[in-house]
C-alpha cells in the first residue's frame, strides 16, 4: 500500500479502515451515528456494508424499552467471535484485530458495567461525547483497553455544526438536546441529560450553509422536546421556523418530537404562516385517560390535547397528525384503556406508534406496584393497533383523486412491479410506477395523483416531474 493512503495523527498512522455501525432507537440516535461516521472520516474510516468487513464495530444503543436493550445485548453477544478471528489483516499483515465499542443511551448509564462484563467490548461512550469519538478511537488504536467516556457537557452553550454523510438532499439538524420533562415511565432524561438549546442564529447559519453548499432541501429539526427550544435564551421554535422559512432553496421543514404541554399559540400560528413547514405534526399523547396521564406526569389533559389538535387543524386545514401511545401503563384499568380507544376515534390520527409499557429501572413508574400482566398489556396493545388501522384506512381514502408533492427517495419492487417511493409533506409514503423502466426519479420532486390506498400503503400515478430542483 502506498503511503499516500495513510493518515498520520499524533504518534499513530491510520491506514484506510472500515467501520460498521449499528443503530437502535430514535432519530436522534440515527443522527448521532451519522456524526460518528463523519468524525471517523478524519481517521481514514469509511463505512463497511457488512460487519465481517469491519475493523471497528460500534453499537449505538437505545434504552427506551426492554426490547431495544435485548436486541443490543444479543448483537453484542454475537460480536464475541469478532475478537476471536484468526484471519490475517491485509493492512497490517497481523491477525485481524477488531475493535468493538458501544455508545448511546445504554452506554451513557451503564457504560462502565458493560465494559467490565463483556470481554469483547473495548470501550463505551455516552450520548454527550459523540464529538469526541475520534479521540476515543485514537486511544483504542494506541493500545488503551477497557475505558468508558460518559461525562456531561457542563457549559451553558450548546454549539455544534451539523454533519451530513448521506449525500441526499435531506438533513437532520439537532436544535435541542436532553429532556427536563421526566415523564414517570421514561428513561430518556437519565440518558440524555438536561435540556440545552442551540442558539437560533447559529442554526439559521448552519442550515443556510447546508442549503448553499451541500444541496440540502429538506431539514428535520431534532430534539426530545423541540417545543422547549430556546427557553433559556428568550427564543422559540416558532421564531426559528419563521427564520428558516426565509432561506432560498430550502423547500421543506419538519420537526420532531413535540410535547403537548409546550405547544404555544405562536407555534400553532406558524403552521398557518410558514410556507415550507410540513403538513404534519407528530404529537405524542401516550394515553386517552386523564388519570393515566396524571400518573405519567404528562402535565396536560385530554381536553387540552384535543383543543390543540383543533387549533392546529384550523391553522392548517391540510394538517396530518400522528401520535405515540403506551398500552398498559402500571395499574391501567379496563376503563382507562377504553378511554384510549375512544381517543383514537376523537383524534383521527393518521398513524401511531404504539408500545406495550416497559418498566425502566430508575424511573418513577418502575417503583409503582403494578397489577397488570404482560398478557393484558399485549391484548390492549393489539386492540389499540386494530382500532387505529380501521381509522387510518378510512382517513386515507380521502386522498384518492388528490395530487401530492413528493420528494422521491428510492425505487423498489412492489409485488414484482418496479415502483418509486417518496414521502409527502404530510409524511405519507407514496409509491408510483415509472414512465419507462429506465426512468430515474431519485431525489426528484414530483406530483403524484393518488389512485388507491389501504391503511398501510398509498399508490399513485405520476403527474409531473420537476427534476432535482423545484
Ligand atoms: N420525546 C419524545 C419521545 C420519547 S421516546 C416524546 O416525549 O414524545 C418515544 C416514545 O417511546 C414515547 O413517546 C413513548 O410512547 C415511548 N416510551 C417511552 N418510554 C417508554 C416505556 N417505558 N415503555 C413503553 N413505551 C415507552
Ligand atoms: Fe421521555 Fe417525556 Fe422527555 Fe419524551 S418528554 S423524552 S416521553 S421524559
Ligand atoms: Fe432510545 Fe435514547 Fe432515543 S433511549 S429513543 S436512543 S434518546
Amino acid at each position: 500500500m502506498s503511503n499516500e493512503n495513510i493518515i498520520t495523527v499524533g504518534d499513530l498512522e491510520f491506514p484506510p479502515r472500515k467501520v460498521w455501525l449499528k443503530t437502535y432507537g430514535c432519530q436522534m440516535n440515527y443522527h448521532d451515528t451519522e456524526r460518528i461516521l463523519s468524525h471517523l472520516g478524519s481517521l481514514n474510516f469509511t463505512l463497511a456494508e457488512e460487519q465481517h468487513d469491519a475493523d471497528l464495530v460500534i453499537f449505538n444503543t437505545c434504552a427506551v424499552r426492554d426490547l431495544a436493550n435485548q436486541k443490543f445485548y444479543s448483537h453484542l453477544g454475537e460480536a464475541k467471535h469478532l475478537k476471536e478471528r484468526t484471519d490475517i489483516d491485509p493492512q497490517t499483515g497481523l491477525k485481524k484485530n477488531v475493535i468493538v465499542a458501544a455508545g448511546g443511551c445504554i452506554a451513557q448509564t451503564e457504560g462502565k458495567e458493560l465494559v467490565a462484563k463483556y470481554k469483547q467490548l473495548d470501550f463505551a461512550f455516552g450520548t454527550d461525547v459523540i464529538d469526541n469519538i475520534g479521540e476515543m478511537v485514537y486511544r483504542a488504536y494506541a493500545g488503551e483497553k477497557k475505558f468508558t467516556v460518559t461525562s456531561w457537557d457542563r457549559s451553558d452553550n450548546y454549539s455544534i455544526e451539523t454533519k451530513i454523510t448521506q449525500g441526499t438532499p435531506q438533513a437532520f439538524v439537532n436544535i435541542i438536546k436532553g429532556c427536563d420533562k421526566f415523564c414517570s415511565y421514561c428513561i430518556v432524561p437519565f440518558t440524555r441529560g438536561r435540556e440545552k438549546s442551540r442558539r437560533l442564529d447559529e442554526i439559521v447559519k448552519d442550515v443556510s450553509r447546508l442549503v448553499e453548499y451541500s444541496g440540502i432541501q429538506e431539514v428535520t429539526l431534532l430534539g426530545q422536546n423541540v417545543n422547549s427550544f430556546g427557553k433559556d435564551h428568550g427564543e422559540s421554535l416558532a421564531q426559528l421556523i419563521t427564520e428558516l422559512d426565509k432561506i432560498n432553496g430550502l423547500e421543506l421543514i419538519r420537526y420532531t418530537t413535540s410535547h403537548p404541554y409546550d405547544v404555544s399559540d405562536e407555534l400553532v400560528d406558524v403552521h398557518r404562516t410558514a410556507k415550507k413547514l410540513a403538513n404534519h405534526l407528530h404529537l405524542p399523547v401516550q394515553s386517552g385517560s386523564n388519570t393515566v396521564l396524571q400518573r405519567m406526569l404528562r402535565e396536560y389533559t385530554i381536553e387540552h390535547y384535543l383543543g390543540l389538535l383543533a387549533k392546529m387543524r384550523k391553522a392548517n386545514p391540510n394538517m396530518i397528525i400522528s401520535s405515540d401511545i403506551i398500552a398498559g401503563f402500571p395499574n391501567e384499568t379496563e376503563e382507562e384503556h377504553q378511554e384510549t380507544l375512544k381517543l383514537l376515534e376523537l383524534a383521527q390520527f393518521d398513524f401511531i406508534f404504539s408500545y406495550s409499557y416497559s418498566s425502566r429501572k430508575g424511573t418513577k413508574a418502575a417503583r409503582m406496584d403494578d397489577v397488570l400482566t404482560e398478557d393484558i398489556r399485549g391484548r390492549r396493545l393489539r386492540e389499540i393497533q386494530a382500532k387505529q388501522l380501521g381509522i387510518q384506512e378510512k382517513i386515507r381514502q380521502e386522498m384518492v383523486g388528490k395530487t401530492y408533492r413528493v420528494l422521491v427517495e428510492e425505487k423498489g419492487l412492489n409485488k414484482g412491479v418496479t415502483k418509486w417511493t417518496g414521502r409527502t409533506s404530510c409524511s405519507r409514503i407514496v409509491h408510483f410506477e415509472p414512465e419507462t423502466p429506465e426512468s430515474n426519479y431519485q431525489w426528484h420532486w414530483v406530483d403524484v395523483e393518488i389512485i388507491s390506498v389501504t391503511a398501510l400503503s398509498t399508490q399513485g400515478r405520476l403527474v409531473k416531474d420537476y427534476g432535482k430542483k423545484l
